[in-house]
C-alpha cells in the first residue's frame, strides 16, 4: 500500500511544490484547495484534486471522507492554507488557519493508517515571533496559534504514534512571486546583505523540510517548530540596520 499524503492548501506555493516531492516519493497525493490547479497539474498520475473552501465545515467534512474511501487512510497531513479572500482578515485567518486545521485534524485522528508514517505538518511563518508589518495582525495570531496547536496534537496524539511539528518559513521565491522578485532588485539586493546565507529562499526549500518531517528519518522528531529563513530571524533589528547602512 503505497503512502497516503493529504495536502491542505496544496494547488499553489510551497505546498504545490510538496505534491510533486511527494509524488517523486511515490506516495499518493490528495490535495485540498479553494480554486482549481493550474492546467499543467490537473492530469498527474497519483494526485487528486479537491476543490473545497475550508470555511465550509460540511464541504470539508464530505470531501475528506471521499478522500479516505477512495484513498485510503492517511500516513500524512500537511497544512498550507491562509487566508486569501476578500472579507474580514481577523475572522478569515482564524476560520481558514486555526478553525479549518483543528476540524481537519480531528476528522481525520481515527482515519490514520495502521502502519508506515503518522505524521501532521502546519505551515507557520517566522510571524508567529516577529512582527511583519506588511501582514495583519490576525496572520500573527493565526501562525502563533499554530505553533501551539502543533505542540498540543504533539502530546496528545503521541500516544497514537502520530507526530506533529511546524515548519516557519521566512519569504519565499515560488513559481507565483518569482517574476516579481527577479525585477525588485532593490529589495532582493538587502534580502542578500542580510540574510546569513546570502539569498532569498525558495518553495523547494520549505517542502524539503515537511518532507523529511512526513518521512521515516523524523521518526522520533514531534512537537517542533523548524525555521526556515536562512538565519535571517537570528539577526537583532541593530545588526541588520548596520548591514542595510553599510557600516
Ligand atoms: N510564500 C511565502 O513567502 C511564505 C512565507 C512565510 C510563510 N508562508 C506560509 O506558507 C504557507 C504557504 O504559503 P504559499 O505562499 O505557498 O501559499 P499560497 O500560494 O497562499 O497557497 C495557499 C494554498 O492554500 C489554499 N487555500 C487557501 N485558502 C483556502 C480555503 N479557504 N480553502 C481551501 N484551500 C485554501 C490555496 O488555494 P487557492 O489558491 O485556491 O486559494 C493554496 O493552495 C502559508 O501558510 C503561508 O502563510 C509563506
Amino acid at each position: 500500500m503505497s503512502t497516503h499524503s493529504l495536502i491542505v492548501g496544496g494547488t499553489r506555493g510551497i505546498g504545490r511544490e510538496l505534491a510533486r516531492i511527494f509524488r517523486e516519493q511515490d506516495h499518493t497525493v490528495s490535495v485540498i484547495g479553494r480554486r482549481a490547479p493550474v492546467a499543467a497539474d490537473q492530469s498527474q498520475a497519483g494526485v487528486h484534486f479537491w476543490i473545497t473552501d475550508l470555511a465550509d465545515a460540511a464541504a470539508l467534512a464530505a470531501a475528506l471522507e471521499e478522500i479516505v474511501q477512495r484513498h485510503g487512510r492517511v500516513n500524512n497531513v500537511v497544512f498550507f492554507q491562509r487566508y486569501r479572500g476578500e472579507g474580514d482578515k481577523w475572522a478569515g485567518e482564524v476560520a481558514t488557519s486555526l478553525t479549518a486545521t483543528k476540524n481537519v485534524i480531528e476528522l481525520l485522528t481515527d482515519q490514520f493508517a495502521e502502519t508506515g508514517v503518522k505524521s501532521i505538518v502546519m505551515v507557520g511563518s517566522i510571524a508567529s515571533d516577529h512582527i511583519a508589518g506588511e501582514q495583519p495582525v490576525g496572520y500573527h495570531v493565526a501562525k502563533a496559534g499554530l505553533h501551539q496547536m502543533a505542540c498540543y496534537y504533539a502530546v496528545t496524539l503521541g500516544p497514537k504514534g502520530i507526530r506533529v511539528n511546524c515548519v516557519s518559513p521566512c519569504t519565499t521565491v515560488k513559481d507565483e512571486n518569482k517574476d516579481f522578485y527577479a525585477k525588485a532588485d532593490a529589495l532582493v539586493n538587502v534580502f542578500k546583505k542580510t540574510i546569513p546565507l546570502g539569498r532569498m529562499g525558495t518553495a523547494v526549500e520549505s517542502a524539503n523540510v515537511i518532507a523529511f518531517l512526513c518521512s521515516p528519518q523524523a521518526s522520533f522528531v514531534t512537537g517542533q517548530q523548524i525555521t526556515v529563513d536562512g538565519g535571517v530571524s537570528l539577526l537583532s533589528q541593530e545588526s541588520l540596520a548596520r548591514k542595510i547602512a553599510g557600516v
